[in-house]
């Protein structure tokens, strides 16, 4: 399965590589400069709320915004109703969606206390449900020739039928019943696909474990193992390097990887990881210019979908993740840090002091400091 595009229901993606969701991150500036980069087979949107793309509320539209070059792009929804579901699935198919997923991993209280996101691993008849009911939705707004072939992307191709839908979930909520060999991902995934369901992303953790210890592939594996090919199942967890994505298909059977974190440091990960898949190689990083260029590309992208203010906000708690590809070493091997660039960009006032921060990084100035590790990863 190593360098073979992936295959959901009758959508055939141009390579086997995902962008995750990450919830206010992953917005469609940031999926253009991935795209852009290259390798990238189907990326997400953040987790939608269907009450609030219903009522038309702007947070949410904002979420789903979407525009011709971010295709295919996959909604996700979440939530525990499954009529609410349904609807928010045809608003989503309505708006664009080439595929919709449903949330039944995120472990944040907000989510789980009205019953959503990973809590449905505590009630599979009600997962099952929301299934169901949104499968059935799906089929009944099936899309013209003319429709697949704007939100398809060059790459992707469409065999006709209707938008599939995939669910993205955890190894299970608690994990000792995980260590004991009882987790319900195995039997969930096996009764989504029963339920037409046409791929289920598998997060190699607990509910319990959150974001902390590392990703269990064994865990992916068993899920592989019980649905037998019937479904593809996407691993995600831990993909740092071009390499691990491989590593991962191997170790566990998966046909597709999908990529969060790893991607918000190294957006060309995608191009490296499919490159190495095709050739045991990945080629070499962009170097110093181009990384400061997609950078700006990322900022100049935000000011267009939104406003310098919510630019300015963006790059302030993102330059972290930027930054760690950005640090360089000195004839002895020393790492050489890049704190004056980061504390240049969360002080800037205006757009103009972010650019005159990359131009005077750019000639070669603003490097020194320790290196700090970005929050984001233990959210
Ligand atoms: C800050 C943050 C926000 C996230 N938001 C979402 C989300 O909206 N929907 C979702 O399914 N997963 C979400 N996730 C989980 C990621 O999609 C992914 O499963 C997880 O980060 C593991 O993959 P990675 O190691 O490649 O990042 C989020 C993760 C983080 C760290």
């Amino acid at each position: 399965m190593i360098g073979q595009p992936l295959q959901l229901g009758p959508l055939r993606l141009a390579t086997n590589l995902l962008l995750a969701p990450i919830a206010g991150y992953c917005d469609l500036a940031f999926r253009t400069i991935c795209r852009e980069q290259g390798g990238l087979g189907l990326a997400c949107t953040d987790l939608l709320s269907p009450q609030g793309l219903l009522r038309g509320t702007a947070t949410s539209l904002d979420l789903a915004r979407t525009d011709p070059f971010d295709k295919p792009i996959c909604m996700q929804l979440y939530g525990s109703d499954p009529e609410i579901m349904a609807q928010g699935a045809r608003w989503a198919v309505e708006h664009g969606a080439t595929v919709i997923d449903i949330n039944m991993g995120c472990p944040v209280d907000k989510v789980t206390k009205k019953d959503g996101g990973s809590k449905l691993l505590c009630d599979l008849p009600r997962a099952l449900a929301i299934a169901r009911r949104v499968r059935g939705e799906l089929d009944r707004c099936p899309l013209t020739q003319e429709q697949w072939a704007e939100r398809l992307g060059s790459a992707a191709r469409h065999g006709g039928g209707c938008v599939p839908l995939t669910c993205k979930i955890r190894l299970g909520w608690s994990t000792d019943e995980f260590e004991a060999g009882m987790a319900c991902s195995p039997g969930l995934a096996r009764a989504l696909a029963d339920e037409g369901v046409c791929a289920v992303t598998v997060h190699g953790r607990t509910t319990e474990m959150k974001f902390s210890g590392s990703v269990r592939l064994d865990g992916i594996a068993r899920v592989v193992e019980a649905v037998s090919g019937k479904v593809p199942i996407i691993g995600n967890g831990d993909v740092r390097q071009p390499a691990d994505a491989a590593a991962m298909i191997r170790a566990t059977g998966c046909r597709g990887v999908m990529i969060g974190r790893g991607a918000l440091s190294t957006p060309w990960i995608f191009r490296d990881a499919w490159q190495f898949q095709l050739t045991g190689r990945s080629p070499p990083p962009p170097s110093a210019e181009q990384k400061i260029e997609l950078i700006r590309r990322y900022v100049e992208l935000m000011r267009r979908n939104r406003d310098d203010r919510y630019a300015l906000f963006q790059i302030n708690r993102r330059i972290s993740w930027f930054a760690k590809r950005l640090i360089d070493h000195d004839d002895t091997g020393k790492p050489i840090g890049v704190k004056p660039l980061k504390e240049a960009i969360r002080s800037a006032a205006t757009i103009q002091d972010v650019h005159a921060a990359l131009d005077q990084f750019a000639a070669g100035g603003l490097r020194g400091g320790f290196f700090e590790l970005p929050d984001v990863a233990t959210t």
